[in-house]
């Protein structure tokens, strides 16, 4: 019997990899596709994007491509990995191809943090995998962490940088001098920036995540609506941060991150979690985190806190994360939540700080040391 979450090919064929998007992400996963990343029974069947002719610019195989996705879906996969980003026509590839019964590997935070719950009932019922390692971390492999290596821990809390772009620009920010517009730049020409960087400056990119670690951690996909994304003074993710602001923080042995906290609350009662520009020890590992790279720490009850670092965001690394999933499904590994029971729903409360720093700007953040 095929087990749940692997579709089967025609037997001795290899799996044939539908990619949906070719941009940062996409363009690093074809290419290893394409060149024997080393998974012989893996075979690239085609690429969709808008722009065949961008596309085909920027080196990928002209015999694969096509602006067809619901097409090549249908046609000629075994696996589908979506990584157009958005939330539609995403949202409803992935719930076709699940229905159907083909395994999805998606890096899509923003569809997964508000239609998870949905795609996970599809997913169970057809018994295709559904798996997004590289929608939180980019290649830094904390769901799996999450959902499989921690299963035997209770997790209780969560605190991380988990936002790329913004950690970059409040650290070259703080670092040397960088303007806010020229450090957004320089995150967008590295590829790290979503398509449109609101979501990452106003802490919407981070707020999904949030929900997705949630339901790795606690069992439940959290009300997206309800996460809170503003510090004190109503501005929401770092676009109330400014140059003297961090200044004024160094000089109290402060640094400013963007952090995503979360705590378990009481069965079936909401969940405590914000997104929020926070002031943090100058010395502590979050403030040491730079650049694109991503810290989580987990406190759990039998292994009390546990830590992980890497890079957050760019083509390779994220490619890395779904290049993994790839190599889970053909290891026939079932979902990102094969080892956890079916989730359950909740809402989330924002903390009270126990304490702010009022920066020059009058912007208060809270501290967490
Ligand atoms: P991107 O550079 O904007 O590329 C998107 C690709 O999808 C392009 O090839 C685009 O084609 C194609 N596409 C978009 N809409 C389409 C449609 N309706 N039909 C067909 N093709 C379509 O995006 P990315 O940075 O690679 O991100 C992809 C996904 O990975 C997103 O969900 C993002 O949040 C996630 N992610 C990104 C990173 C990162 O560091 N970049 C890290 C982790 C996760 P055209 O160019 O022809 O429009
Ligand atoms: N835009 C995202 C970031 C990409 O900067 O973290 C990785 O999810």
């Amino acid at each position: 019997m095929v087990p749940p979450g692997y579709h089967s090919p025609m037997a001795g064929q290899p799996l044939r990899v539908a990619v949906l998007g070719a941009g940062t992400v996409g363009r690093e996963v074809v290419r290893a596709l394409s060149t024997g990343w080393g998974q012989p029974d893996l075979e690239l069947s085609g690429v969709a994007v808008r722009d065949l002719a961008k596309a085909e610019a920027a080196g990928m195989p002209s015999s694969r491509l096509t602006d067809a996705p619901a097409h090549l879906i249908a046609d000629e996969a075994d696996v589908v990995v979506e990584l157009m980003g958005g939330e539609e026509p995403a949202r409803t590839l992935i719930a076709a191809a699940l229905g159907a019964g083909l395994p999805v590997v998606t890096a899509n935070k923003y569809v997964l943090a508000r239609h998870g719950a949905e795609l996970e009932r599809i997913a169970r019922e057809s018994g295709a995998a559904l798996r997004y390692e590289a929608s939180v971390m980019g290649g830094t492999p904390i769901l799996r962490l999450l959902a499989e290596d921690l299963v035997g821990a209770r997790a209780h809390a969560f605190e991380g940088i988990v936002n790329g772009t913004t950690n970059y620009i409040l650290s070259e920010m703080a670092a040397s001098g960088a303007s806010y517009e020229a450090a957004l730049a320089a995150a967008q020409n590295a590829g790290y920036a979503e398509a449109d960087p609101t979501s990452d400056v106003e802490g919407g990119d981070a707020a999904d995540k949030l929900v997705i670690l949630a339901r790795l951690a606690f069992g439940a996909w959290l009300d997206r609506g309800s996460v809170v994304n503003r510090s004190d003074h109503g501005k929401p993710g770092i676009t109330g941060v400014v140059a003297e602001d961090l200044a004024a923080a160094a000089d109290e042995g402060l640094a400013i991150r963007l952090l995503a906290r979360a705590r378990r609350g009481e069965e079936r009662g909401p969940i405590g979690a914000a997104v929020r520009a926070t002031a943090v020890d100058a010395r502590s590992g979050f403030a040491g985190t730079v650049g694109v790279r991503n810290r989580i720490e987990i406190v759990t009850d039998r292994l009390g806190t546990i830590t992980i670092e890497g890079p957050g965001a760019g083509g390779a690394a994220t490619a890395a994360a779904v290049l993994a999933d790839l190599a889970a499904i053909q290891g026939r590994r079932g979902s990102t939540w094969a080892h956890l029971p079916p989730a359950s729903s909740a809402t989330s409360v924002a903390p009270e700080p126990a304490s702010w720093f009022e920066g020059p700007s009058g912007a208060r953040y809270p501290v967490e040391r």
